[in-house]
């Protein structure tokens, strides 16, 4: 693998997914970890990450010169770009002359490889109050920037480059491109991380696992677990039984695309629980959504423990699969090991005496990457495009008791909501696209010649990148509006439609 040292800034993971999007598997790897571990990786190259830290300060992370001493290609980025000068000899000043944000870089293309062909002005994407003033002998500068003479530099010979700036955003023009020379050109990577490669490996790695034993999966209706299960069954066919507890609260068709598409896409064992009942009965009265939610977790883990118990009891079963996805890898911690607790967690915590042990095969993938398998692997686009949709379902976005009509009426206008989206082709410009039914409160309005006394509904799309922070979507005002006609002529319950301008914070996604 490429190891991408994480010096503590939020930018690891996504240099860690530019250099898969360059074709080439990455690793994250903590800087504690002592140069002997990473070199046991075997490392095709190492970037070191940007970090908030200044290379002055006392306890600075510092980058073990032994790194440099193992002939292994090392591409230093901000941070990362700093230390490097720092541990070859070069020099690292407080000018005092910060940049943050959008600054043009000045560019001597033809002086390397890194930025060979790429225009000699561009803008590129600075955070550093530190700078390197004198990069370390045998390095050849190809940029500098207003705030840091030294903003860029190479050592072919030595196949060691760096950049003050942040290649790994979108703000910084070309930035990809020179991820890649450095792969390609100066590392000499080979690109070989594909699907198809990927698939390869997994389907050999699931079947070397399993052997010959059974294997269950939850299916929740979301993307991941969906591709998990997917990938399972390429590698052991009918050893695998599907479980889908439908808790009722799922939006219009959702329960469907599993019952039917999914089955049809995958032609995997599938067994449903219609557990609906039991949730409504359950959730009857219950308005405080601490409360609705645990009580959907409780009943959830129930359904499924039986549920699993009556396919562990029909066979061999020793595997249980789950759709961890690396970004939870790395944030637990990232060691082998930190899953299972992760893990039992997703599931809900099974009892002692049903135990399995662990497949998860998208452990090394990032949300990206599980897409493009899902689709490699031929399931229904509406699945793999999904946006995030809470465990607890529509529970949690009808304010007040939920009832089966009151899920009824918020499915509808859910329904238009999502068609509308769809139809102006907006799907992926957000994230996430709430309608929450505010049951409890009623509003007077005029239809027709008549007086109505309804419920209004609340649109909350939000952009975001990891629902850690989002903003409210600025859709065009022509499909809101068109939202709003269709629910209110559509929907008799309701009368009125709002739309939710609150960023997160102070507000959350969800309403509840
Ligand atoms: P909030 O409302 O906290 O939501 O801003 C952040 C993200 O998490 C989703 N969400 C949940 N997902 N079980 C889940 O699986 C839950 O109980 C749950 N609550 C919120 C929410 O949809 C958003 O993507």
């Amino acid at each position: 693998p490429v190891l991408v040292v994480d010096f503590g800034a939020q930018y690891a993971q996504l240099i860690a997914r530019r250099v898969r999007e360059a074709k080439v598997y990455s690793e994250i790897v903590p800087h504690s970890m002592p140069v002997a571990e990473m070199l046991a990786k075997d490392p095709a190259a190492i970037i070191l990450s940007g970090g908030p830290s200044s290379v002055y300060e006392p306890g600075a992370p510092q980058v073990d010169a032994k790194l440099f001493d193992a002939g292994v290609p090392v591409f230093g980025i901000c941070y990362g770009f700093q230390a490097m000068a720092q541990a070859l000899g070069g020099t690292v000043a407080h000018t005092g002359r910060r940049e943050f944000g959008g600054t043009p870089l000045a560019a001597r293309p033809e002086a390397g490889v890194l930025l060979r062909d790429l225009p000699a002005e561009l803008p590129v994407w600075m955070s550093h109050g530190d700078c390197v003033t004198e990069a370390p002998a045998g390095f050849a500068v190809t940029a500098g920037s207003p705030g840091a003479p030294v903003a860029a530099f190479e050592d072919l010979a030595g196949r060691r480059a760096g950049v003050q700036f942040h290649p790994e955003v979108a703000h910084t023009a070309h930035g990809q491109a020179m991820l890649a020379r450095f792969l390609y050109d100066i590392a000499g990577i080979e690109p070989t991380w594909t699907m198809g490669n990927i698939i390869d490996d997994q389907v050999a790695a699931i079947r070397e696992k399993v052997g010959d034993k059974e294997v269950i999966c939850g299916l929740s209706g979301g993307v991941d677990s969906a591709v998990a299960a997917a990938l399972v069954h390429k590698a052991v066919g009918d050893q695998l039984t599907c479980v889908f507890v439908d808790h009722g609260l799922l939006r219009a068709g959702e329960a469907e695309q599993v019952e039917q598409d999914y089955v049809a896409a995958t032609g995997i064992k599938l067994k449903v629980v219609d557990a609906a009942d039991r949730f409504l009965a359950a959730l009857d009265g219950v308005v405080d959504p601490e409360d609705k939610r645990k009580i959907i977790g409780r009943e959830f883990i129930r359904v499924f423990e039986a549920a699993a118990r009556e396919v562990a009891a029909a066979g061999d079963v020793e595997f249980l699969v789950q759709g961890t996805l690396y970004p939870d890898v790395v944030e637990s911690g990232g060691g082998t090991g930190t899953a299972n607790i992760k893990s039992h967690h997703n599931v809900g915590g099974l009892p002692d005496d049903l135990k399995f042990s662990l497949v998860e095969p998208l452990r090394t993938l990032f949300k990206d990457e599980v897409r493009q398998l899902g689709l490699s692997l031929g399931l229904p686009e509406a699945m793999v495009w999904r946006h995030p949709f809470p465990g607890p379902g529509l529970a949690i976005r009808i304010i007040g008791a939920v009832s089966a009509d009151r899920l009824s009426v918020l499915r509808a206008a859910d329904l238009i909501a999502r068609e509308e989206l769809t139809a102006a082709g907006l799907d992926r410009d957000v994230w996430q696209f709430p309608v929450v039914l505010l049951a409890d409160v009623r509003s007077v309005g005029v239809q027709g010649d008549g007086r109505t006394y309804g419920h209004p509904v609340v649109l909350r799309p939000v952009s975001s990148e990891d629902a850690m922070t989002a903003d409210w979507s600025r859709l065009p005002y022509d499909v809101i509006a068109r939202i709003s006609t269709r629910i209110t002529n559509e929907v008799p319950e309701v009368n009125r439609v709002v739309l939710d301008v609150t960023s997160k914070p102070p507000g959350t996604i969800e309403w509840e």
